[in-house]
């Protein structure tokens, strides 16, 4: 078994700065550091979200617990590289040979001291040196640059058979297939492992690899041409479908012969696998230090009885809100992708309306605070994640939104309004990356 991470794994943003929690998420870090390496890990790529806490971090992880990370193109401005290019690693007599590519970032990258490598160049230059050195059984490499960049990486470099993506969110059970190179994704935050079985007997007629899947898609193509042939008499449109014929029959050639598809499967790392009870002790003890770290918020005064809080008076929200502005600097990423949809702008449909105060229940936040309400000009954060007051780290949030939370507003009110909670949910998750309108 080979254990291989395609990069990110550390951090969710490029940087910690203006995180009052940086200290934390850099014992997050090392936490998930330890505990991949003490699963096995072999070779992990370099990604830009694991620099956030700066080269030396990452580097520092790499002594003890001893990270594997591999980087073809990451090069100091010096020239010298702070990580190994490629790894090679070999199991049951099969050699593999590991190396990873990260995105060049000129803004990142100087303040680092780093000034990394066109990725096609430093891996046409990392595979001519490993190879030969010695040669290898399967060219694996990990990336965070994206699918279209793996796809010109693929068709730029002869040799790669696999690419194993990291740090976006999408995910394939079927690998994208560019020639001869197949590229996984196994989607974001260590959701899902995705698990390759490989025959080494294939290794080394290794082309074009499918899936059954993809097979039984080919095969229909050339099913239904025959059929359209045998019911056109017009000999130029007789030719035009052999010319596609043909083109399909060699696309088949291509094909390896079956029985040695690719089997790959997405496993859930949810609540049916056993936890290492090693790891999860580890967990315990973070969450525990999380918690004392975290500072203290709208909590009594220091010093102040610590007796029951007085109830909410009747009728008002018991929560305190801290608004959308609060939860930015901690939450780019899901700031970004909420100022993307309609919620950031939901003020704007009330332009030259009369009576507009009817309006704001829907299309503004009221957040209640300890002295008293004021009104956000938009959906914010917490009219779907609720008061924040509590929360300034793991924990005191509601994560998910339910039905009953867009109902409050999506009820009908304009009669042309079409909602649907599963669909409309995908399509306002902070999860997501948004492409931001212009
Ligand atoms: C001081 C930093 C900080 C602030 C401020 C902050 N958060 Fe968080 N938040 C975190 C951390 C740390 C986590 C958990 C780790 C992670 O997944 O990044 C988290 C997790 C979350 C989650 C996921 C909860 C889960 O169970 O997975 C949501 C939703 C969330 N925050 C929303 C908000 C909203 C809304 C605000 C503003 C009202 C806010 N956060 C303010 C640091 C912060
Ligand atoms: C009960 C909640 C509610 C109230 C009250 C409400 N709206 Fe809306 N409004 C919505 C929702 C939800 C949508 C989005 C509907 C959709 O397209 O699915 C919306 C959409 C709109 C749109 C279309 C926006 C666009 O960009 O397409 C306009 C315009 C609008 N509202 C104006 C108003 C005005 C003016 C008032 C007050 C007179 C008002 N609304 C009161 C909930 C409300
Ligand atoms: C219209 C409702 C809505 C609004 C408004 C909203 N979110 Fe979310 N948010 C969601 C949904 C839905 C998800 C996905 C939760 C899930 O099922 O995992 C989510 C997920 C998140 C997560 C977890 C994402 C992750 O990568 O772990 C964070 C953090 C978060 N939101 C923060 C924010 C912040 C900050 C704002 C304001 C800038 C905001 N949200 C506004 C609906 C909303
Ligand atoms: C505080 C009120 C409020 C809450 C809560 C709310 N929304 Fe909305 N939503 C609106 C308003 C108002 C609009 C229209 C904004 C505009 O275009 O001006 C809207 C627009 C939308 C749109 C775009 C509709 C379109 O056709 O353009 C989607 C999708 C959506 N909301 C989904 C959700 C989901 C899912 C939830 C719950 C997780 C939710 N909203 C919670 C008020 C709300």
């Amino acid at each position: 078994m080979v254990v291989l991470d395609g990069g990110d794994a550390l951090f969710s943003d490029a940087t910690l700065a203006h995180r009052p929690d940086a200290e934390l998420l850099r014992d997050r870090a090392r936490l998930i550091a330890r505990s991949t390496v003490h699963r096995g890990l072999d070779a992990a790529n370099v990604g830009r979200r694991d620099l956030a806490a700066g080269l030396e971090f990452a580097a520092g992880l790499g002594t003890d617990p001893g990270v594997p990370w591999v980087s073809a193109n990451l090069m100091r401005s010096d020239g010298s590289f702070p990580f190994p290019r490629w790894r090679t690693l070999e199991r049951g007599g099969v050699r593999l040979l590991v190396t990873g590519v990260v995105i060049p970032d000129p803004r990142q990258d100087p303040p680092l001291g780093l000034a990394p490598l066109p990725p096609v160049e430093a891996l046409l230059e990392v595979l001519r040196q490993a190879l030969a050195e010695a040669p290898a059984d399967l060219v694996v490499v990990l990336s965070t640059l994206g699918l279209p960049a793996e796809r010109r990486l693929a068709q730029a470099v002869p040799g790669i058979q696999i690419i194993v993506g990291g740090g976006d969110r999408q995910q394939w059970v079927d690998p994208v297939v560019e020639g001869d190179t197949a590229i996984f994704h196994a989607a974001d935050r260590g959701r899902f492992v995705g698990v390759l079985r490989l025959d080494p007997a294939t290794l080394t007629t290794w082309r074009a690899p499918r899936t059954p899947h993809m097979r039984q898609a080919l095969e229909d193509q050339r099913a239904a041409l025959a059929l359209t042939l045998a019911r056109t008499t017009d000999p130029a449109q007789r030719q035009a479908l052999q010319a596609q014929q043909l083109d399909l029959a060699a696309r088949a050639a291509r094909i390896a012969p079956p029985g040695t598809e690719l089997a790959h499967r997405l496993v859930p790392l949810g609540p049916t696998i056993d936890d290492d009870p090693e790891v999860a002790g580890w967990v315990a003890r973070w969450k525990q230090s999380a918690a004392r770290q975290r500072p203290p918020v709208a909590g009594p005064p220091a010093g102040a009885p610590r007796g029951p809080r007085p109830a909410p008076a009747a009728g008002k929200p018991s929560g305190t809100y801290t608004g959308t502005g609060s939860c930015r600097p901690c939450h780019a990423a899901a700031y970004v992708a909420w100022s993307a949809t309609p919620h950031a702008r939901s003020y704007a449909a009330l332009r030259g309306q009369p009576r507009a105060e009817q309006c704001l229940e829907c299309h503004a936040s009221r957040l209640p605070r300890a002295g008293g309400t004021s009104l956000e000009p938009i959906v914010g954060c917490e009219a779907c994640h609720g008061p924040g007051a509590g929360h300034q780290g793991p924990g005191g949030i509601a994560r998910s939104p339910g039905e009953d939370t867009c109902r409050r507003c999506h009820r009908g009110h304009h009669p042309d309004e079409a909602f649907v909670f599963g669909e409309d949910y995908e399509k306002v998750r902070c999860d997501r990356a948004v492409s931001r309108k212009p």
